[in-house]
Order: C-alpha cells, then structure tokens, then sequence
C-alpha cells in the first residue's frame, strides 16, 4: 500500500493485526507435560479491555510514555494500570459492564525467572484461552495461538530474563473464518480461562510420549511411541511400569522411537478403572503418567470394550457456570461425574469443544467413557483453507493433549452441519486425520437427521465408525411418530448413538404434558424418546441434551432469560429435574 506523507500507521493501517498473525504456537510446537514440575503464573493480572484493537494498532507491546529529548510522550496504555483479575478467569465474570464485551483483552503481569540448570530451556504452557491468544514477553512479540479449547507452549528460552514483563492479548471475536464460527448454541466467554505455567525441561527432553494396548485383540501387547528434542549423547529412552514388571529400553533414530511389549495389564473399565503409574526417561529427562489399558473397537452395529458388548449410558454436557464461566475446576468436575453417575451414567459427550484436561485425567480414576469433540459446528466456512488448517489443528492438539487418557474412547470432528460437498470434504479430512493420529480410537461427529426422507443418511458417515445423531423429536419437531418413522427407515451398518435429543423445561415449572417449559412436557419427551430407543437395535448408546442449563445468548423468553433450559438439573447444578428421573430409572433397568 503506498503510503502518503501523512500516513499515520496506527490510525491508517487497517491492516494492522496481520504483523501479530502468525500462528506459529499450533500442535507442532506441544510438548508432552505428563508429571513435570511446572511454576503456576496464575492469580492476580492486570486487565485492559481493548474494544478497538488500539492494542495491536499502536503496539501496547511497546514501552509507553516515553521522555524523548526531555518531553514525556502522551501514553494511552500501561501495563501496570489494567484492573486486578483473576487467571485463569473469565473477563465476562469481573464486572456487569464485561459480561457481553467481545474483542481483545489484554492482560499483563511480571514475574522473576531464576535459572535452576545453565542449559536448561523454559517453556509458557497455556491450558486454554478463547480465542486467538498473543504472547508478548519483555515488549518483543513471541508468537500466537488460534483455537478457544486447546493447550498451547511457546519456547521463552533466551527470552526469558530475570526480571520479566509478559503481555497476553486474547481476542474472542466471533468471525465467519473461526472454528466455531459467529453462530454457536453457548456462551461466548472470553480471556485467559485455564492455567498459565512455566515448565523447564533439560537441554534435550521428551517432547512427545504415547501409550496405548494394542487393538489386536489379545490384550496382551502394550505400544509405547515417544518423540525427544534437543540434543543428547543418549540413543535410547528407558520406559518402566513397575506393576507390570515392564522396564523397557526404547532405541531411538532420528529423536524417535517405538517399542511393542507383552504384558497382562488388567483391562481398565468402568466397573474396574484400573490405572498404572508410568515413567519414562531420556538423559537427564523424565516424564510421568497414569494411564490405563482397555480396547475399543466396533463390529457391525455394536460396540465392544475389551471385546465384550457395551451401551452407552451417557449425557452431554457443557463447561459453563453462571459464577466461574468458562474456568473448570477440579470440584466443578467431580460435581458433574458425580451426578452423572447419580443418574447411572457410564459415559459422558463433552460438548462441543475440548474440555479443561483434568476432565479425562478424572474420569480415568472415576471409570466414566468420554467422546471429545471440536468444535465444527454448525455452518464453518468449509471452503476456507484457513479454517481447515485452524481446525486440524485443533483437532492434533487434543489428541496429542489427551491420547493416554484411557476413559476416551471417542473422538468428534463437529456437530449438526449440513451435508454440502465443501463439508464433506473438510470433515472427512479431519475424520482420516483423527484415524491416522489414533488408531485405537472410534471417529465419529454427531450428525443431522435427514429429514427429508426422514432417515439417518449423511455422506459424511462413510467415514466414520459410529454414527453420532441429533434429533429433537417432541421439541424442534413436534410430531413425535416421526422418530419410529425415522427409526424404522433407517438401516445403519454401523452402530448409531443418540447425542442429542432432549426439552426445555424452567426447574420449578410445572404443568400439563402438552404445556412446553413445564417440567411435566419434559419428563414426557424422555419417556417418549427413550421408549422408542429402546427398540432400535442399532442404537448403542445415549447423550440426552444436556446435564445443566447453560448459559446462552440465544435464549431469551419468560422461561429462559440468557439459559437454555434443557438441562435434567438447572443452572444451579443442584435442582433436578423431572427427567433426570426418567433418565435415572432406564439406565438403573438398562
Ligand atoms: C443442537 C446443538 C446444541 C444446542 C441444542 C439445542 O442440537 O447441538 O448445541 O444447544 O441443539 O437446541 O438446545
């Protein structure tokens, strides 16, 4: 763009934010954390909301209010004046005027960093922050990471000073190239919402490590891949499970290796979540894990865990809460397995997007089965290359974050999108991107029902091992005989899983079964739905819709007022609701 004599960049430049878009912290730059000692960042930050991105316009990254030939220069920004936050936490939840504020926040801190080793390397984890996150480290730009659900690391070694200013830009815009996109079910939260840590490793350390039973069906081979960076003297890496008696050397080429092993694990379940303490150490490095042995396969409709049938008892379920937002807490979680399994749950479908990674870590010790998902929901922008790579991404970065989690058996690749030629081939992309980062798991997304032939039929399911469907017969569609229609003409050769059906009900609303919002037209739906279920053959699993009421800007009536009221417990997550009930007693008999 020629720039006239009066070109001023921070006001003229409209294209300002493409110098701070490189998105070079993706899946490639991820590090195996698994039991190393990591310095937490969290607690009290400096927040500034910056609605029109002068942040990025005029360099907030930059020291301010400099004294040039002895005259101080205006400043509009200081690091040390934001307001006093809490991270991780929700800028959406500090104050009333924050809660609806979309856009960039920046938040800033500093911190002293003592070398511990002279050749040791220092990493910034990051659990997760909505949406597109920009790191800023002693006024120089480090890098920036896409994805509003994702763990993501950046290298500060050689950055890193002792005395240190770090600035974090998180912009939760919702634009039509995003994934998702402007238009979800849930609330947009935005900021820093999960843990910030520094973690130092060795000069050379062990970037990667992955541990699974071999789908063969004998249960007796264990697979162990580990990756290492850096360099090192040391050609192998020294795997050991002390339980199993396993002390395996593994060589490595190239700064990766692989090893088989037999042994008889006990097979982890949910009637016996049996997990393993592990280590695995390279030169000076060593990683720890818990991780447990089970296999999951399908044959013809049905699904098998350790080779034996099994059906799925489960609920969605969202991470949201009126006070806390998006952060997730240990407590928050327990909460949540704990009525699921009040409910007589096997399974949960964490929805729509990866949840904080203490939710699979927990549900390994609680013996609860997990379907993860990203979130291409909706209408993607599928046509859009961009979209596609910040979508794999995502997809790479769970799997890496979350492959020794044994509770997980699912991983989803979106949720309810039309069946165009652009989706099909941009969800079937990450469906055999999924099969080739993970063999030992079932691919799925849940999908749409064909209502015009009212049927289960979406191309996309060609590539898929289960089949994920969406219905709201009794609520969106208020003909309820259309389901045993819909039952009756399908016929699946895989096995099928109901992810969503469901009604709104106000907790507390009671009324005739024909009045929609009392919990009576709710606890009538699930008998309906559940009744007829119970007769597909091919159906091997449930995620009624949904565990809590949940924020949502979508919903606005007498009943609703800013919540989706489908939750079995309202927002409160204490009150239950009548179909909670209805759930409880059919999985007691199921
Ligand atoms: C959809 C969607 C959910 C949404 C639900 C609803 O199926 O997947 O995200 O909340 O329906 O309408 O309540």
């Amino acid at each position: 763009m020629k720039k006239s004599g009066n070109f001023e960049e921070s006001i003229h430049n409209e294209e300002y934010y493409r110098k701070c878009d490189i998105r070079n912290l993706n899946y490639e730059t991820m590090l195996f954390k698994g039991g190393r000692k990591t310095e937490k960042l969290n607690g009290i930050w400096k927040l500034t909301v910056d609605q029109y991105d002068v942040g990025l316009r005029d360099n907030w990254h930059l020291p301010k209010g400099q004294v040039r030939n002895g005259v101080q220069e205006p400043w509009d920004y200081n690091p040390d004046d934001g307001m006093e936050v809490t991270v991780p936490g929700c800028w959406n939840t500090v104050k009333p005027e924050y809660f609806w504020f979309e856009g960039c926040g920046w938040y800033a801190r500093r911190f002293r960093y003592i070398k511990e080793e002279q050749s040791e390397r220092v990493f910034l984890h990051i659990g997760g922050a909505n949406y597109d996150c920009k790191i800023f480290l002693n006024n120089e730009f480090i890098g920036n990471h896409l994805g509003g659900s994702t763990p993501f690391y950046v290298e500060l070694t050689g950055k890193i000073l002792e005395e240190n200013l770090i600035q974090v830009c998180v912009n939760n815009t919702r634009t039509s190239d995003r994934v998702p996109m402007k238009n979800t079910d849930w609330f947009n939260w935005g900021g820093l919402y999960r843990d910030i840590e520094l973690i130092r490793v060795p000069e050379a350390y062990i970037s990667s490590f992955q541990i699974h039973l071999v789908p063969d069906g004998t249960f007796r081979n264990i697979r162990a891949e580990i990756a290492v960076s850096g360099t090192s003297a040391s050609k192998h890496a020294m795997l050991e499970i002390p339980e199993l008696g396993v002390r395996e050397e593994i060589s490595l080429t190239n700064g990766a290796g692989s090893a088989e092993i037999s042994a008889s694990p006990e097979l982890w379940a949910p009637e016996n979540p049996k997990l393993y303490d592990m280590s695995v150490s390279y030169g000076p490095d060593t990683v720890t894990d818990r991780v447990g042995f089970r296999e999951i396969r399908v044959e013809g409709t049905d699904i098998l865990l350790n080779g034996n049938k099994i059906w799925l008892k489960g609920i969605s379920v969202h991470e949201d809460d009126a006070r806390l937002g998006k952060v997730s807490s240990e407590e928050d979680i327990r909460r949540r397995y704990a009525h699921a399994k009040e409910m007589g749950c096997n399974y949960l479908r964490l929805s729509h997007y990866p949840h904080h990674e203490l939710a699979a870590k927990i549900a390994d010790e609680e013996g609860l089965l997990l379907w993860e998902e990203i979130p291409v929901y909706w209408a993607i922008d599928f046509a859009n290359p961009a979209t596609y790579a910040d979508a794999e991404n995502q997809l790479k970065e769970l799997i890496f974050r979350d492959y020794n989690r044994v509770s997980v058996i699912i991983w989803a690749v979106g949720n309810e999108n039309a069946d165009t030629d652009e989706r099909l081939e941009f969800m079937s992309s990450l469906a055999k991107t999924a099969k080739a980062a993970d063999g030992t798991r079932l691919v799925t997304a849940a999908c749409l029902v064909n209502h015009a032939k009212n049927r289960i039929e979406d191309r996309l399911t060609d590539y898929l091992d289960i089949i994920g469907l969406n219905e709201y017969y009794g609520w969106y569609k208020t003909d309820f005989s259309q389901l045993i229609d819909l039952g009756i003409n399908s016929k699946p050769d895989k096995p099928v899983l109901f992810t969503e059906f469901g009604a709104g009900a106000r907790s507390g609303h009671h009324g005739s079964i024909s009045e929609k919002f009392t919990e009576e037209y709710a606890e009538h739906v699930y008998e309906q739905q559940i009744e007829t279920i119970e007769k597909l053959d091919y159906v091997k699993g449930i995620s009624p819709w949904i565990l809590y009421d949940f924020t949502c800007p979508r919903r606005q009536n007498r009943y609703q007022n800013g919540f989706n009221r489908k939750g079995v417990i309202a927002e409160d997550k204490k009150t239950k609701k009548l179909p909670f009930y209805v759930l409880q007693e059919f999985y007691r008999r199921k």
